[in-house]
């Protein structure tokens, strides 16, 4: 076992981990952060999708340890059920979800696609590569969000909830 000192959701987490433990089963296992979901746990989904110092990473494809010292930031971190995030509040606005299985990777990746679009990140499907401004499209939003899959099909409404709060 290995001491691991994770910060989740801005507060820090002493844990002793066998260092083969991945984030995901860290978050939900260890700290009962089970917002967090687990699809495939082979990093084909997104179900797992959480924030690292604001960048979105696949959980079950990190090892815990790998993140120590780092600022990690799972759905219960996005917003509280009485206090929902402004992407929280679109994506019940534009019906962004059924089963709600995929929703916490989905919001989590949407803040983490967000941040990448502002900061002038080209995608596969980017157009003019040295626009000064990367139009936020349809087809940008899709491709960005590609890595996210939804089984119940809540897609028109999970890009509508992103058109919303980026506008
Ligand atoms: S559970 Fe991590 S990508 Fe599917
Ligand atoms: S809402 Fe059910 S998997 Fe996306």
């Amino acid at each position: 076992m290995t001491p691991v000192k994770l910060r989740v959701n801005g507060t820090t987490e002493l844990l002793e981990l066998d260092p083969r433990v991945s984030l995901l089963d860290a978050l939900r296992e260890h700290l009962g952060l089970t917002g967090t979901k687990k699809g495939c746990n082979q990093g084909a989904c997104g179900a797992c999708t959480v924030l690292v110092d604001g960048e979105r990473i696949a959980a079950c494809l990190a090892l815990a340890v790998q993140y120590a010292g780092r600022d990690v930031t799972t759905i219960e971190g996005v917003g509280r059920p009485d206090d929902l995030h402004p992407l929280q509040r679109a994506f019940v606005r534009e019906d962004g979800f059924q089963c709600g299985f995929c929703t916490s990777g989905q919001i989590c990746s949407a803040l983490g696609m967000l941040g990448e679009h502002r900061a002038g990140m080209p995608s596969a499907v980017t157009q003019h590569l040295d626009a000064d401004e990367i139009p936020l499209t349809e087809a940008e939003i899709k491709e960005r969000m590609s890595g996210n899959l939804c089984r119940c099909g809540a897609y028109e409404g999970i890009v509508g909830a992103i058109q919303e709060v980026a506008r």
